[in-house]
């Protein structure tokens, strides 16, 4: 078993370059089954959902090729499977991609039904309600989900919730449909239009990803033949700012695209952080015992829920008392009883959580309870006293490449141990 021990007190300061997103990395990658031909993903996050995602691709046929450890070709000419190796799927939430995708490519699949990290109910019914709408037959018995078609054809969707993985999924299998789909109300999130954008540069016609109505024009082949760099990842360039702010730092964070980071840098602001942009380039400083301040997670362009609990240790330690209100999952505050571990006062009930922010935190044994709690613990870790361990760095490990290493870059005492 590994974990990360954490010698904390010290301010981060330094650059940091973001690398490609991981929630665009998911879809992208089961997106390319659509393709019948080859194409070059440039700027692949080097993290475990995407080596996992990979597996589960080769498995079905495709042929993957690494150039470097953020970049492959992959070939989608002899897909010869429809049934996804059950055991695999079964272990990440975004092998659900992999029903849109191949129903589109082939009319019928079979996967596990998708696990992933545990924040409460993670229902699918908008997913299913979507390709029922486009003519399929949806089935889900002992822990699978069955989808078939005759055929696809184009409709007009509405999502009865703002759902990313229902908006990708049904965008997914509309690409090769036959006539034209509207998903009314869909999520609008930068990743949804990396991947639209992913789409039409293999040959697919999407237009407006980033708005609430996206339209898909079906077309009858994606043909492949280029090359797609994913977009920089807007949770971890908002994990560092974080970081920033609960350290006392000044950290210059490179590859990011600013603007989707506006609700973020309004919190940093709030929080009496200073952001100054430059290009693809933001620098966070902050000098003084953090403010208090009030959160509530929203879909995108509204405050992200991937950022709660890294945001949650700034207010731990913030001058006053801050509430968060989750608003998109219902169990996403597990990390409050590990940093009350850290001598945090945080009181959580049901979808809120009051902070009554401490002068510092003090160093122990804490346990990453998902991907972005192990993050906040991390940035917890490097802004208390003494020494902290933070355990289970697989849920970390799924979606931060080299985490430790750049924190490490940034003046944190910070080091990866084998039990
Ligand atoms: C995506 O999950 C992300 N995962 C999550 O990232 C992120 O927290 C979430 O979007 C919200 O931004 C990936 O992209 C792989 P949703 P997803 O469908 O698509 C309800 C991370 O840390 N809902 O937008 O599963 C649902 O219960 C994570 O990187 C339905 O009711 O989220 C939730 O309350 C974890 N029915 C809300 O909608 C449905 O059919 C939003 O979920 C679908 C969703």
């Amino acid at each position: 078993m590994e974990k990360l021990v954490i010698t904390g007190g010290t301010p981060l300061k330094g650059e940091v370059t973001i690398s490609g997103a991981k929630n665009a990395a998911v879809a992208i990658l089961p997106a390319t089954l659509l393709i019948n031909g080859i194409c070059r993903i440039e700027n692949l996050p080097n993290i475990s959902d995407v080596k996992l995602y990979c597996e589960i691709l080769e498995k079905i046929g495709a042929k993957i090729t690494w150039i470097t450890k953020n970049e492959i070709t992959i070939d989608t000419r002899d897909i010869c499977c429809t049934k996804a190796p059950l055991d695999i799927t079964r272990k990440f939430r975004a092998s659900y991609y992999l029903i849109g995708s191949m129903l589109g490519r082939c009319k019928n699949v079979q996967v596990g039904l998708p696990g992933g990290c545990n924040l409460g109910a993670r229902p699918i019914d908008q997913h299913i309600k979507g390709f029922e709408a486009l003519g399929a037959n949806v089935e889900v018995t002992q822990g699978n989900i069955t989808a078939s078609a005759k055929k696809l054809v184009g409709t007009s969707i509405y999502m009865d919730i703002v759902s990313v993985g229902a908006t990708i999924n049904v965008m997914l299998a509309s690409v090769l449909a036959e006539g034209t789909t509207i998903i009314d109300n869909a999520a609008k999130e930068p990743h949804i239009v990396d991947v639209a954008n992913f789409l039409n540069t293999m040959g697919a016609d999407i237009r407006g990803a980033g708005t609430d109505v996206i339209k898909i024009n079906g077309v009858k082949e994606l043909k492949g033949g280029s090359t797609y760099s994913i977009v920089p990842d807007q949770i971890e360039a908002g994990t560092f700012m974080f970081a920033a702010m609960a350290t006392k730092g000044d950290i210059t964070i490179k590859n990011c695209i600013t603007k989707h980071l506006e609700s973020i840098t309004a919190k940093v602001i709030e929080m009496g952080g200073t952001v100054e942009e430059s290009g693809d380039t933001l620098r966070i400083k902050c000098t003084k015992r953090p403010n208090k301040a009030n959160i509530k997670t929203l879909p995108y362009p509204g405050f992200p829920t991937d950022l709660q609990p890294q945001a949650g240790v700034v207010l731990s330690i913030a001058d006053g008392t801050s509430t968060i209100n989750e608003s998109i999952w219902e169990s996403r505050f597990q990390y409050t009883q590990e940093l009350c571990k850290m001598g945090a006062k945080i009181t959580a009930q049901g979808k809120s959580a009051f902070f009554e922010g401490v002068k510092s935190l003090s160093g122990a044994p804490v346990c990453s309870t998902d991907l972005r709690a192990g993050a906040a613990l991390i940035i917890a870790g490097i802004a208390a006293n003494g020494k902290t361990e933070v355990y289970n760095l697989e849920h970390i490990d799924r979606g931060y490449e080299n985490i430790e290493e750049k924190f490490r870059s940034l003046g944190a005492k910070i080091e990866r141990v084998s039990e």
